[in-house]
């Protein structure tokens, strides 16, 4: 007998992370997939072309925080397991305007729960076992840290900015649905991802962009802050693994084991680009970068222990920093039009997140 596959609601689909792993989730086979997305400014339809014509994957425009149209779309679906991505995303933002990352991160997250806790209740038993909720979230709900160390699992949240206490918060709702309903939760908190469809306002992107038109480019402080680095295809690989694999009720922190200054980073960046691009009158592209006031409540160092995720489920990243890099910055390249139709249309390059 064939089984047929399973069906997974992808939120935050047309988002960075969440088109990725849609993409990843067909182009293996794993599962039919139903993505949700309100379609905010993050949004880009380009990052699912390549499912346009998939009859396995369906794109629906709807608000996390909508209950009536989440009800709606569970009872249609009949998911076997839901990926939460949706979210406000861009630390900036969420210290000029709050108030859009409180509403969708845990309003929206709130609502996704109470619909997924109602449909999963209401499932026979079979269906209602192998149920699973991932709630996708971040490395910053941790804080910051020192020179030496990481976070693992049970390193004690110390959110920063808005946007890490409202992922905060949503990963406490996330463990009390678990906790009080028994909802099937597992959670999962990731470093950086980088890789291609990534809105042009966060570091790597926006970097790309303006190299390109000869523009500085701004580094907060002295460019010493360290992140972890993770290349967006390993992990929706990750997210894969622990929605099918993971352990009900646990959290695994996912990692790039890459860590870098915000300046290193810049500076092999801009080499790549030298390579790239040796005809260009910004090379060296180095000679562009420009250091900024720094961004209010900057975390210094981000450091991801993820070796419960190696020990339980096998999973390393694949792709190395210097490989997935190359990778990247050949996309923007190739892609360039994807960035510029961007910074027409809704965002031109602007510095986000300064205090008056
Ligand atoms: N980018 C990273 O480095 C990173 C690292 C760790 C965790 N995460 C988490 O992964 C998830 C995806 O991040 P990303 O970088 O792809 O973000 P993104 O900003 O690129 O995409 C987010 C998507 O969510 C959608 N969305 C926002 N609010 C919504 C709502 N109320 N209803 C429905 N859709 C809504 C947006 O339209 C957008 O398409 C987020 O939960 C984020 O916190 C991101």
């Amino acid at each position: 007998m064939v089984t047929a596959p399973p069906t997974y609601i992808v939120t935050g689909a047309a988002g960075f992370i969440g088109s990725a792993l849609c993409r990843s989730l067909r182009e293996n086979g794993i599962a039919r997939v139903v993505g949700i997305d309100k379609m905010t400014y993050a949004a880009s339809r380009e990052s699912l072309l390549a499912l346009a014509h998939d009859p396995q994957f369906e794109l629906i425009v709807a608000d996390i925080a909508d209950g009536g149209a989440m009800k709606a779309i569970f009872d249609k679906f009949q998911p076997d397991g839901i990926m939460h991505l949706a979210a406000e995303t861009h630390v900036d933002r969420s210290i000029d305007r709050p108030d859009a990352f409180i509403q969708s991160n845990i309003v929206g997250t709130f609502v996704l729960l109470e619909a997924a806790r109602r449909y999963w209740q209401a499932l026979e038993a079979t269906k209602r076992d192998g149920f699973r909720f991932l709630h996708v979230s971040t490395d910053e709900v941790y804080g910051s840290l020192g020179s030496e160390g990481a976070f693992t699992e049970t390193t004690p949240y110390a959110p920063n900015s808005p946007y890490a206490a409202s992922k905060a918060s949503a990963d406490h709702l996330a463990r009390a649905w678990h906790k009080t309903y028994g909802l099937p939760v597992v959670i999962s908190n990731c470093s950086n991802n980088y890789g291609p469809f990534q809105f042009p306002e966060k570091l790597l992107p926006l970097s790309v962009m303006k190299a390109l038109n000869g523009e500085a480019l701004p580094i907060y402080g002295k460019g010493e802050n360290v992140r972890d680095w993770l290349f967006v295809a390993d992990h929706a690989e990750a997210l894969t693994l622990i929605l099918t694999r993971g352990r009900i009720g646990e959290k695994y922190n996912v990692g790039g084991d890459a860590e870098r200054r915000n300046i290193d980073l810049i500076h092999d960046l801009c080499a790549m680009l030298d390579e790239a691009l040796p005809q260009s009158a910004h090379c060296p592209h180095r000679q562009l970068i420009r250091f900024v006031q720094d961004r209010p409540g900057h975390d210094e160092r981000y450091a991801m222990d993820f070796g419960k995720l190696r020990r339980e489920l096998g999973w390393t990243p694949r792709t190395s920093l210097s490989e997935g890099l190359r990778h990247t910055v050949r996309w923007y390249l190739d892609n360039r039009a994807w960035s510029e139709a961007i910074k027409a249309r809704t965002y031109g390059g602007e510095r986000l997140g300064q205090l008056p």
